[in-house]
C-alpha cells in the first residue's frame, strides 16, 4: 500500500461533475469560505479543501466517494469542525465533504429505546429532541451546541457524563457507512447485543473519518433521570484534589459528573465569561460532582456521602447549586474553558488519560515537566474518567523553544502516562496534530496491524489522509 499517492489535483472536469450532481450551490470555490472549512478548534492550523462538497443524502456520498476514489482525490469528512485533534483539516487538499445538510432525526423509536439519525445532527439538537419524550443521551461534549453527532462518533467524543454513562461508543448500535470506494454497508444490527463476526461498528467509532463516511447512525437512548444535584468543591491542593476522585467511587458512588479545574482554568474562564463565583485565594482546584437519578432522598444521601469523603483530603467550604440557573452557570464555567484558554494565549493542548487511581501522579509529572522545560500549563478535565486536559500555554516563550523543546516535554509526557497504564487521547482523537507520538503507545507489530486495517478498506488512500499515522 501506498499511502503517500501523488493525489490528483482538481482540474474544471471535476469541478464540473461535482457541480453537476449536488448543484453549484452545494458546492464552495470560493477562497474565503474554503478557508473557513478549512480549520477546526485545533490551534491555529488551516488546511483549506480545493473544494467544499454538501451532499444531502447517502446516494450523493456514495457517488462522490466513488468518483474520487476512481481519480484518486482526497477526501475529507467535514463535521461542525470543533475537534480539538485536526481530524477535519483538509491536509492534501481534495474534497471537504461537508456532512452539513444530512441533518434530519430519521426516527425515535419509542419501542426500542433508539434514535436513528443523521451525521449532520447537532448533538445538543438530538438530546433535546428526544428528552422531549422522557429519552436521554448521555454524551456531552463540551462543544455540544455545536458539533455533529457525526463527528462525534468519528472521534469517540465523550464529555462529563461519560463517567457514568460512557463515551459515544457505548451508545453506537449500527452504522451506515460509505466506503471509500463508494460502496454502503451496515456495520452491524439494530439490538443491544451482537455477537455476529467482527465488530465493524465499533472499528468506524473513532477511526477519525479515515475508513468510510457515516451516512446515519442507530443510537441507544436511555430514560431521562428525573434529578440531578450539582456541587463545586475547592481544594488547597490540586494533588489532593485528584487523590478525592477515585476515594468517592471508592465508597460505593458513581457520579453521573466529577470535574477537576485548576484555579488558573476558573479564573481565566471567569475572565472569558460572566460568572460570579468567589475563589478563596488559597484555592488551588476544584472539583464539580453531579449526581443524577430518579431519588432525590437517595441523591441528597450521595452527597452527604461524597462531602465526607472529600473531607478526608482537606476541601474547603462545599457550595451547592439551588437551583436551575446556578447549575447552568457552574456548568458554564467548566464548559468555556477551553474556549477561554484558546481566546487568552497561543496553547497546545494535550488529552492525557490514565486508570483514575493515577491521575495525582499524572497531574505532579505534568508540572514537573514543564518546571524541567520551563513551560506552564493549564489542567482541567474529566476527573472521574483519569482523563486530564492539558493546555500548554505559550505565553511569552520564544518560538524557537516552542517549536523545539515542546514536542521533546511532550513526548515525555506521553512516554509517563503509557507508563501509568494510560493513553494518548481520552476523547480528542490522534487526527493530524497526535499521530508523531503514536509509537509511544503502539509496537510496531500493533501499528502494523492498524495500517493493515486502513489499507483493507482505502487501499488507495484517499479517506482523511494524514492522519493517525505517523
Ligand atoms: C472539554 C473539551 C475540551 O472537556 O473536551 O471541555
Ligand atoms: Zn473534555
Amino acid at each position: 500500500m501506498n499511502l503517500q499517492n501523488e493525489y490528483q489535483r482538481l482540474n474544471q472536469s471535476n469541478i464540473e461533475w461535482f457541480v453537476l450532481l449536488v448543484g453549484s450551490d452545494n458546492c464552495v470555490l470560493d477562497e474565503e469560505t474554503r478557508i473557513h472549512y478549512g480549520h477546526d478548534e485545533t490551534e491555529d492550523l488551516s488546511f483549506p479543501p480545493e473544494i467544499v462538497v454538501k451532499p444531502s443524502s447517502t446516494q450523493e456520498v456514495s457517488k462522490i466517494m466513488g468518483y474520487c476514489y476512481e481519480h484518486t482525490i482526497p477526501v475529507t469528512p467535514l463535521g461542525a469542525r470543533t475537534g480539538l485533534s485536526g481530524g477535519a483539516l483538509s491536509i492534501h487538499g481534495g474534497v471537504g465533504l461537508s456532512l452539513e445538510k444530512m441533518n434530519k432525526i430519521v426516527c425515535i423509536d419509542e419501542n426500542n429505546l433508539q434514535v436513528i439519525t443523521q451525521p449532520g445532527v447537532i448533538t445538543q439538537v438530538l438530546q433535546e429532541e428526544v428528552a422531549k419524550l422522557g429519552l436521554f443521551y448521555a454524551p456531552d461534549p463540551s462543544s455540544k451546541g455545536s458539533c455533529f453527532i457525526g463527528g462525534n462518533i468519528a472521534e469517540n467524543a465523550g464529555g462529563p457524563r461519560a463517567v457514568k454513562y460512557g463515551v459515544t461508543k457505548d451508545f453506537v448500535l449500527n452504522l451506515e457507512v460509505v466506503l471509500p470506494n463508494g460502496e454502503v454497508i451496515w456495520t452491524g444490527a439494530n439490538t443491544l447485543k451482537n455477537a455476529t463476526g467482527y465488530n465493524l461498528t465499533q472499528l468506524m467509532v473513532g477511526s477519525e473519518g479515515t475508513l468510510g463516511v457515516v451516512t446515519q447512525a442507530v443510537l441507544k437512548l436511555l430514560p431521562l433521570p428525573k434529578h440531578n444535584l450539582l456541587m463545586l468543591a475547592p481544594f488547597s491542593s490540586s494533588i489532593k484534589a485528584c487523590e478525592a476522585v477515585s476515594a468517592v467511587f471508592k465508597v460505593g458512588i458513581t457520579p453521573s459528573a466529577l470535574e477537576f479545574m485548576e484555579r488558573e482554568a476558573i479564573d481565566w474562564t471567569m475572565k472569558y465569561e460572566e460568572v460570579n463565583l468567589v475563589v478563596g485565594d488559597d484555592v488551588e482546584a476544584h472539583l464539580l460532582i453531579e449526581v443524577d437519578g430518579n431519588n432525590q432522598d437517595v441523591l441528597f444521601q450521595d452527597c452527604e456521602k461524597i462531602s465526607e469523603v472529600l473531607q478526608e483530603y482537606e476541601c474547603g467550604e462545599i457550595m451547592f447549586a439551588d437551583n436551575e440557573s446556578q447549575k447552568e452557570q457552574l456548568w458554564k464555567l467548566r464548559r468555556r474553558v477551553g474556549e477561554a484558554v484558546k481566546a487568552n494565549s497561543i496553547y497546545k493542548e494535550e488529552d492525557t488519560v490514565v486508570p483514575r487511581f493515577e491521575l495525582p501522579k499524572l497531574l505532579a509529572a505534568v508540572k514537573e515537566i514543564g518546571q524541567k522545560y520551563g513551560f506552564k500549563s493549564i489542567c482541567y478535565g474529566h476527573a472521574g474518567d483519569g482523563n486530564l486536559h492539558i493546555n500548554i500555554i505559550k505565553g511569552d516563550l520564544p518560538e524557537s523553544r516552542w517549536m523545539n523543546d515542546l514536542p521533546q516535554a511532550i513526548r515525555e509526557l506521553f512516554e509517563f502516562t503509557v507508563s501509568l497504564g494510560g493513553t494518548l487521547s481520552g476523547e480528542h482523537g490522534i487526527g493530524y496534530v497526535q499521530k508523531a507520538y503514536m509509537p509511544i503507545a503502539f509496537s510496531e507489530v500493533h501499528m502494523t496491524l492498524l495500517r493493515g486495517v486502513k489499507a483493507l478498506f482505502d487501499p488507495k488512500g484517499v479517506m482523511n489522509p494524514g492522519k493517525i499515522f505517523p
